[in-house]
């Protein structure tokens, strides 16, 4: 299976929309498996389709400590959302970058998984977040664009000067991202 490689603001591709997938067949399945180990090998929490230039609507995520819970949300849809709070986000698209967004506190989605079978679920704190964060990217909206102008031009700044300094020492933050 081809590696994916995951899109890094301010990649124009990051901007697509995700269409519907269709039917969950085999190709989709490896659509997920290729996305899940994206994912593990990026230490993210979460990872949309979009973000390896798929536009298909397809989310997997992993909220769990052990990093042994695998989620698959195939078309997924918010079916209700309330309460509001303001967390710490970041991404794999923007590797370094943290800044506070404000999200529904508890949602009920619906989705179908591997196997193409639907189900509901409701979310809150972490997993509630990373949804929420993750069907963004599937309309090409990135975090930082809930920001202000002013905030997004600071991390602009902050993007390029650490492409920068990642193209000469190599290094790069390994920390947990959506
Ligand atoms: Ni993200």
């Amino acid at each position: 299976m081809t590696k994916f490689v995951i899109l890094e603001y301010p990649d124009p591709r990051l901007r697509k929309k995700a269409a519907p997938v269709t039917v969950v067949d085999d190709a989709v399945r490896q659509l997920v498996d290729g996305m899940l180990e994206a994912m593990y090998a990026s230490n993210g929490v979460g990872l949309a389709a979009t973000q390896v230039d798929v536009q298909q609507r397809v989310l997997v995520l992993d909220v769990s400590e052990a990093r042994n819970s695998p989620m698959v949300l195939i078309n997924p849809q918010i079916l209700a959302a309330s309460g509001r709070a303001i967390t710490e986000e970041g991404c794999l698209s923007l590797p370094g970058i943290y800044d506070k967004v404000s999200r529904a506190t508890q949602i009920r989605f619906g989705a179908l998984d591997r196997e193409g079978r639907g189900y509901e679920m409701d979310a809150e704190g972490l997993l509630g977040v990373c949804v929420q964060h993750e069907m963004d990217h599937l309309e090409g909206v990135l975090f930082v664009d809930h920001l202000s102008e002013l905030k997004r031009q600071l991390i602009r700044r902050r993007v390029d000067k650490e492409r920068r300094q990642r193209s000469t020492s190599g290094d790069r933050l390994s920390v947990p991202a959506l």
